[in-house]
């Protein structure tokens, strides 16, 4: 049996916060730990009491007076995008054409794929991101450099190869058949395997055929339990391409719902221009509007409208969308949606910032009883938090007077300098980097 108590001021969300002085929707420990037995949580509370569970003689990391929080989630990005983020000048579909679709291709190659998952895991550790749902390339190879380096740092993490069989170039394209075979291989290769988790990825309607769009559903029924992972109503030209594509339907949404597509473990990136009709038909289905502020302002994409989906009851996740969105930092990327929120007369609270990157995503996922949040029997994903990480945050610091104000500055001015440690299943993960590089250097 390994132990390791975390020392710090752990804080936890137990359900969404309705409002800034709703304490009753998290747990703030000020001298509190988080005992983690063999991976996982095995008690979290008041420093003192959580001692005298423990060994006489378990190690204690003490991160005071830093804040110890679940690891963050990101519920949608592209790993082979990883070096093409900051691709100027350019909307979605330009974009992809002109830079994506290029990019992407180089992940037929296995020694590439493998080094860019490698840095692309590190990169997200770094910014204190423990579990994401991401794109691989359409190219099998892809899915398992993917899955190799998640398991190599035990990371939880959810992907998939896209599908794609028309509007792209040829080295990027499947066939509906091939698409379905090489999906149903790595499903059965890796999805349950230690903590993958597998999700059908057709990329969105305007690269699949309505055959393609047919042997997705088939592969959604046959494996009920994989998430599902598409673009939805992005930007006003691919709207229009896509509806053109598929006359019959009602609009966009509608598209993925005639194959039934849209399930409570579906994950729509970006959902921009809808319909009140095509929200409420995410609500009726449980499928998850996945919000990606840096994303949208870089692409010129437009702006989510939270409000409408509180308003007609339908779920919605955060994300940074690398590498169309432009960082890996989801504190960044909350700063970001604030704004995106304000310019339309809305607002983020801090608390909630919070509650969606860590307890809100993971229900997103449906992943609630192992990630998210800090409670016993939980997997021992943990970030550290230094509120202090930048000078100007020093500075700034010195002023706040609540919680409050302490998670806002993070929101507001953090990045990856903010987070001071992250742990997968309970191993350091900064330490084994340094330790990694240290290696490196003597050989
Ligand atoms: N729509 C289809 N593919 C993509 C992609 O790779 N990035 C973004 N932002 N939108 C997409
Ligand atoms: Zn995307």
């Amino acid at each position: 049996m390994t132990e390791l108590l975390i020392r710090g001021r752990v804080l936890t969300f137990i359900d969404e916060p309705q409002s800034l002085d709703d304490s009753a929707s998290y747990r703030a420990v000020e001298d509190g730990a988080v005992l983690v037995r063999d991976g996982r949580i095995a008690g979290v509370g008041d420093y003192a009491d959580i001692r005298r569970q423990a060994s006489p003689d378990v190690a204690v990391a003490d991160h005071r007076p830093h804040l110890v929080l679940p690891g963050l989630i990101d519920t949608h990005l592209h790993f082979p995008q990883t070096q093409a983020i900051a691709s100027y000048g350019a909307q979605l579909m330009e974009w992809l054409n002109t830079y994506i679709f290029v990019e992407e291709q180089k992940f037929s190659e296995p020694e590439h794929a493998a080094f860019i998952a490698g840095r692309f895991m590190d990169e997200l550790l770094a910014n204190g991101t423990t579990t994401a749902a991401a794109y691989c390339s359409v190219h099998p190879q892809s899915v398992d450099a993917y899955f190799s380096a998640a398991e190599q740092r035990g990371m939880l993490m959810i992907g998939g190869k896209v599908m794609m069989d028309r509007n792209a170039p040829e080295a990027l394209r499947d066939t509906p058949q091939t698409g379905y075979d090489e999906t149903k291989k790595l499903i059965g290769k890796w999805h349950g395997r230690g903590r993958a988790h597998y999700a059908i990825s057709p990329r969105f309607a305007i690269t699949s055929t309505p055959e393609q769009m047919e042997m997705a559903s088939t592969l959604v029924a046959e494996h009920p339990d994989c998430h599902v992972q598409t673009h939805l109503s992005e930007n006003r030209d691919e709207i229009a391409f896509a509806t053109s594509l598929y006359p019959d339907a009602l609009d966009y949404t509608d598209i993925y719902a005639r194959y039934d597509l849209l399930t409570d473990r579906t994950l729509l990136g970006h959902c921009i221009h809808l319909s009140d009709r095509e929200i409420s038909a995410l609500a009726e289905t449980g499928a998850v509007g996945v919000f990606c502020p840096t994303s949208n302002l870089f692409l010129g994409s437009g702006l989510f409208d939270r409000d409408r989906f509180d308003k007609l009851g339908a779920r919605w996740s955060v994300a940074t969308d690398v590498g169309a969105g432009t960082s890996f930092s989801m504190l960044e990327t909350m700063d970001e949606a604030y704004k995106v929120l304000h310019l339309q007369g809305q607002r983020l609270s801090p608390l909630n910032s919070f509650y969606r990157m860590t307890l809100g995503n993971a229900r997103a996922l449906g992943l609630q009883d192992h990630i998210g949040s800090l409670h016993v029997g939980a997997d021992a994903d943990i970030v550290v938090l230094d509120s202090s990480g930048k000078s100007a945050m020093e500075l700034r610091m010195r002023t706040a007077r609540s919680l409050v104000d302490e998670l806002f500055i993070l929101q507001t001015m953090g990045d990856d300098r903010c987070v001071a440690e992250v742990y997968v299943a309970g191993k350091a993960m900064k330490a084994r980097k340094a330790t990694a590089g240290r290696a490196l250097e003597l050989a």
